[in-house]
């Protein structure tokens, strides 16, 4: 490939940064100036959700309009009871048919999107089906979130499969231990339920679909302070691995993805993983 075929993969992630760079330190004078608690800064969980809240409402809607691959395909065929890991302010429920979905529940930690989500829900036929939650995809908070909304029963651990389908759309590169975190999400699904995935990976560059320049663009933007920036977004997390570790050794009945852009520094794996009936 010539080199300045490159230089989207090397720059387009440094926009991105700046611009979270920007909304962080304005998220420190809210906090400072607006709400006037500057011990709330100690809570630093706290800060990166609401300065990465501040980022989405902004751009998540123009970062939105075109989706990788088979992602709009795959969301159009959703139905069934359906846990969304991460859904931000729903901007991707358009996507959704909402006659073949009877339930949905959304694990969003970042209480600064919630307005829009349930707006969204509402302005695409969900609204009486929408279940927001206050939490995020790991075990120890997604959990209690769902036993509190009554969709786990009282007696279960948590590993109840109870949901038709989850999605998890560009949320899995921030989850903390994504490999515990997606087994737990394997256990939430029901036998012959479908997880639907379009996730930024690691770049294959050892393979011949990917590249040692996006990869090297990984290693640099993620030195620049990108995840701590990005609200804890990896840029070099292995999730395709991940996801199929998580059906343990008898493996899923089937596992269908596509590298979209993979010389880039945010190359997409998408597709769908079919649980054992
Ligand atoms: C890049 S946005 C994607 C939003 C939406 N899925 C989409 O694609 O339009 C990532 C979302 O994941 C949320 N998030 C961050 N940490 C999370 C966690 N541990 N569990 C679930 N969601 C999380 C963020 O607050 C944010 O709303």
């Amino acid at each position: 490939m010539p080199w300045v075929d490159y230089v989207p993969t090397v720059l387009r992630p440094g926009i991105l940064l700046t611009k979270a760079i920007y909304h962080f330190t304005m998220a420190i004078f809210e906090t400072i100036f607006t709400e006037r608690s500057p011990s709330s800064l100690f809570n630093l969980t706290l800060l990166r959700h609401k300065s990465f809240a501040r980022l989405w409402i902004a751009n998540g809607e123009a970062m939105t309009i075109q989706m990788p691959g088979p992602l709009d395909a795959l969301l159009s065929t959703s139905r069934g009871v359906i846990l969304d890991i991460g859904p931000g302010s729903g901007e991707i429920l358009p996507r959704f048919n909402s006659a073949q979905i009877s339930a949905m529940y959304g694990a969003e930690p970042a209480i600064d999107l919630h307005p829009g989500l349930l707006r969204n829900a509402e302005k695409n036929g969900l609204g009486g089906k929408y279940h927001a939650l206050v939490c995020g995809g790991e075990p120890e908070s997604l959990i209690p979130a769902l036993h509190k909304s009554g969709i786990l029963s009282s007696g279960s651990g948590g590993g109840e499969g109870v949901f038709d389908e989850i999605c998890c759309i560009r949320v899995l590169c921030g989850v903390p231990r994504p490999r515990e975190t997606i087994r737990g999400l394997y256990g939430l699904l029901k036998p012959g339920g479908r997880m639907v995935v379009c996730e930024h990976v690691v770049n294959p560059w050892r393979t011949p679909e990917g590249s040692v320049v996006g990869r090297l663009a990984q290693v640099v933007y993620t030195l620049l302070g990108w995840p701590f920036f990005m609200g804890g977004c990896e840029l070099q997390r292995h999730t395709p691995e991940f996801l199929t570790e998580a059906a343990g050794k008898d493996g899923w009945a089937s596992e269908s993805f596509e590298y979209v852009e993979p010389t880039n520094a945010f190359p997409f794996y998408v597709g769908e993983l079919r649980k054992r009936g």
